[in-house]
């Protein structure tokens, strides 16, 4: 059984739809286990650009299941909205390629007002957040309040499962000074959609143990960054969820021994979207010149990315955290036109020099890169498909960030395309 699971090894944005659309080629199945639709992943096939947020980006192709698994906090509309948008550019959308998990939990509209309540509430202090009720909905599924897909059945089951959790939003509501949020209407307008979320739903990890027994591929799909890793992350700067790799078995419902390689999208440089510590940002005109030649504006948010150099000591240390057997680097590109590329090799944390970034918020936002540098190669590699093609000096440049992330470089991408890759190592052939 050969499956891979991909994940972001920085702040998100890296490129893993990209990458898991080109290597979905050689799976059967594409499933996502964690995040929500604060997640954007772009694919662009012959020049046509699907942004997904919530389907798995394996739908693209034809004879592909894409899953939903029960890790991932599903907004019912906003599902709803995309697999219309992604039909209406001619991609078929049914229950023969499309299974939520019967597990998953709802974020329901006033987890998105909690989240902007808090947001706005948080001043200075806010997270930056995509606003779109993630860290409320998980909150509510851990405190076993939680509304799941299975409970859209019945009338009386969902009016149940209402009144639970609109007893603990009211109480929080209500010390905001916020109006109390109505169940009959929320209601009514979840039994209407139902239906159509409820056709595609089914047990997942039954699902999976099929799929095992016929021997088909799965490649699991990560959203965000395992730096946005709730337990890993830059805390209290991170998503609500657990973006690491083992994520992939407990959101979809399978043991760690499914999981057969992981590959870790790279960004040759660096980008953070919302608040919290970077020490490798640019607050400069090289930061400005890789947020427009890279195109960093959220896919979700349209918010500007913040960008930095690449961070060595980060990778090197998401890479050990997530078992991470080898990385996609990505926009290679971008750094084409630059005199000079710099690497951060180490942090100066108040006057000690560090080979990893520490836990505390304090020392993160003290941590002061520092670089080996590297001349440009001012030369295009847009599109280049084969390793021996590319400019020597960035050769260079690849081999000394993988000999210093301690990990190989299984694939680089040069251009959004699908095809413009280079493969080093086919993960599904380990
Ligand atoms: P994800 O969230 O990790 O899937 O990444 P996003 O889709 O949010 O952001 C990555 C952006 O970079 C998208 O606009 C991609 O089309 C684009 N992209 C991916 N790989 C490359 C690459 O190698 N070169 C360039 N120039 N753009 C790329
Ligand atoms: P993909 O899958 C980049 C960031 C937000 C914010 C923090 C918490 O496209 O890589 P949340 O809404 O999750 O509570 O916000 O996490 N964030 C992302 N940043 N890419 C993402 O997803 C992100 N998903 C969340 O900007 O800083
Ligand atoms: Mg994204």
């Amino acid at each position: 059984m050969k499956n891979v699971v991909v994940v972001g090894s920085q702040w998100g944005d890296e490129g893993k739809g990209k990458i898991v659309d080109w290597l979905s080629s050689e799976a059967d199945i594409v499933i996502r286990f964690q995040g929500g639709h604060n997640a954007g992943h772009t694919l662009v096939i012959d020049g046509t650009t699907y942004k997904l947020r919530l389907l798995p980006s394996g739908i693209v192709r034809k004879d592909k299941i894409s899953i939903i698994g029960n890790g991932v906090v599903v907004d019912p509309w906003a599902l709803l909205d995309e697999i219309k948008e992604i039909q209406s550019k001619g991609i078929e959308i049914t229950q023969k390629n499309l299974i939520i998990s019967e597990s998953a939990n709802l974020i329901l509209p006033f987890h998105r007002e909690m989240d902007e309540i808090r947001e706005d509430a948080a001043g200075k202090a806010k997270i930056g957040t995509t606003r779109r009720g993630i860290g409320p909905a998980y909150e509510d599924k851990v405190g076993r309040r939680s509304i799941r897909v299975m409970d859209l059945i019945s009338e009386k089951n969902l009016d149940h499962r209402l009144e639970t959790v609109l007893m603990h939003h009211n109480a929080i509501r209500k010390g905001l000074g916020k109006k109390i949020y109505k169940k009959e209407k929320l209601k009514d307008d979840l039994l209407k959609i139902a239906p159509e979320i409820l056709k595609y739903s089914q047990p997942v990890w039954k699902k999976i143990d099929e799929f095992k027994s016929q021997e088909k591929k799965i490649l699991f799909e990560g959203a965000q960054g395992i730096l946005l890793d709730v337990d890993h992350g830059t805390y209290p700067f991170v998503t609500s969820s657990n973006t690491v790799a083992s994520a992939a078995a407990t959101g979809s419902g399978c043991g760690p021994n499914s999981i057969n390689y992981v590959l870790g999208i790279t960004k040759a440089y660096t980008t953070r979207v919302g608040e919290g510590p970077f020490p490798t940002e640019l607050k400069n005109e090289i930061g400005e010149k890789l947020g427009s030649v890279g195109k960093e504006f959220g896919t979700v948010t349209s918010r500007k990315r913040r960008c930095g150099w690449f961070d060595g000591v980060l990778v090197r240390q998401t890479i050990k955290i997530a078992g991470i057997d080898g990385i996609a680097l990505t926009k290679l590109d971008v750094l084409d036109q630059l005199d000079e590329i710099k690497m951060c090799i180490a942090y100066d944390v108040g006057g000690k020099k560090m080979d990893y970034l520490p836990a505390a918020m304090d020392d993160q936002l003290k941590a002061k890169p520092i670089y080996k540098n590297f001349k440009g190669w001012k030369s295009s590699t847009k599109g280049i498909k084969n390793f021996e093609e590319l400019p020597e000096n960035a050769k260079i440049y690849i081999k000394e960030l993988e000999k210093f992330i301690e990990t190989k470089v299984a694939s680089i991408s040069t251009s959004p395309e699908r095809n413009d890759t280079i493969l080093i190592v086919d993960p599904f052939s380990i």
